[in-house]
């Protein structure tokens, strides 16, 4: 076979091959890849999913199962917020909201982590939740179950919750931080006047910053951390809490 001949009859066969190839490649990237967006912006809509989301409207009534003694009931709308009622940690009564100001009795989401997503969206069209006047698209609904299902994190290990001191490698979460956070939120974390510094917050709450940091903000441009893995976000709160708190 004379060497041209030999290609095109290479030709073909080569792009047959490089077309299945690329289906195979594509498909499972996309899937990974949605799977991924999905529970990390289904955590920033546990965040707060009135400003994640583009077409719900942010509730102008207080929460009907939001109970009449707690601090929120009312109160711009953040008895709406997942988090306000089973907490960051998602232990709920069982969790940092066990007493203090946030406290309400209800219990977490732990319990669904690993559950069919299709079991976690009833529950949020349920008679307690009663969402549904709001305007929440179903996608919202699919990446809030994705991350019940498949994105809470257990920070028992690593975060104390008497002294709420967080265990992590510091230098490593100096050089994250430095390289990641720092040109938004500058090197001692105090350069969005709007927020309180993240020295302070990561103190307070870190339950509520390692949430942000693995999720990201809800609507900003503030990035998800999600796949780097959780014991980067750790080393990065390790060291949030060593910045100045005022
Ligand atoms: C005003 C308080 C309140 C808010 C806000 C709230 N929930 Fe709930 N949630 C409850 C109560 C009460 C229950 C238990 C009774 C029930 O399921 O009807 C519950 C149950 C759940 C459960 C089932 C837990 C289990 O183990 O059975 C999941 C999952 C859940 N909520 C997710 C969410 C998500 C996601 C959001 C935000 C979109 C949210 N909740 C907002 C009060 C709230
Ligand atoms: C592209 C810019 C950007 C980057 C990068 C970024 N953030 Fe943010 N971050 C924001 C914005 C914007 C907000 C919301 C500010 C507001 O509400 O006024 C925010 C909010 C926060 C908050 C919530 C503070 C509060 O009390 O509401 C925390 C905590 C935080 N960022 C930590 C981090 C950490 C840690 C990193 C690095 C892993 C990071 N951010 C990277 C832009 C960024």
């Amino acid at each position: 076979m004379k060497l041209n001949e030999k290609r095109k009859v290479l030709i073909p066969g080569f792009a047959i091959l490089l077309g299945v190839c690329s289906v195979v490649a594509s498909s499972s990237t996309m899937a990974d890849e949605s799977e991924a967006y999905s529970i990390a912006r289904g955590g920033r809509l546990y965040d707060k999913w009135f400003k994640e989301s583009t077409t719900a409207k942010t509730p102008a009534v207080a929460h009907p199962y939001y109970p009449e003694s707690g601090k929120y009931k009312g109160n711009k709308a953040t008895d709406w917020r997942c988090k306000e009622c089973h907490g960051w940690d998602y232990r709920g009564k069982e969790g940092a909201y066990a007493s203090g100001k946030h406290h309400t009795g209800i219990k977490g989401i732990a319990g669904m982590a690993g559950a069919d997503p299709a079991a976690v969206v009833a529950v949020l069209k349920n008679q307690t939740h009663t969402m549904s006047a709001f305007g929440l698209e179903e996608q919202d609904y699919q990446d809030l179950a994705m991350f019940v299902s498949k994105g809470q994190v257990r920070s028992e290990a690593f975060i104390d919750s008497g002294s709420k001191k967080v265990t992590g490698d510091v230098n490593a979460g100096k050089s994250y931080f430095e390289t990641v956070c720092a040109n938004c939120h500058g090197l001692d974390g105090k350069e969005d006047d709007q927020i309180p510094p993240l020295g302070k917050v990561a103190n307070d709450n870190p339950w509520e910053v390692l949430h942000k940091i693995i999720n990201g903000q809800p609507n900003e441009e503030m990035p998800a951390l999600r796949a780097f893995g959780v014991p980067v976000a750790a080393d990065i709160l390790a060291y949030l809490q060593t910045l100045p708190q005022e």
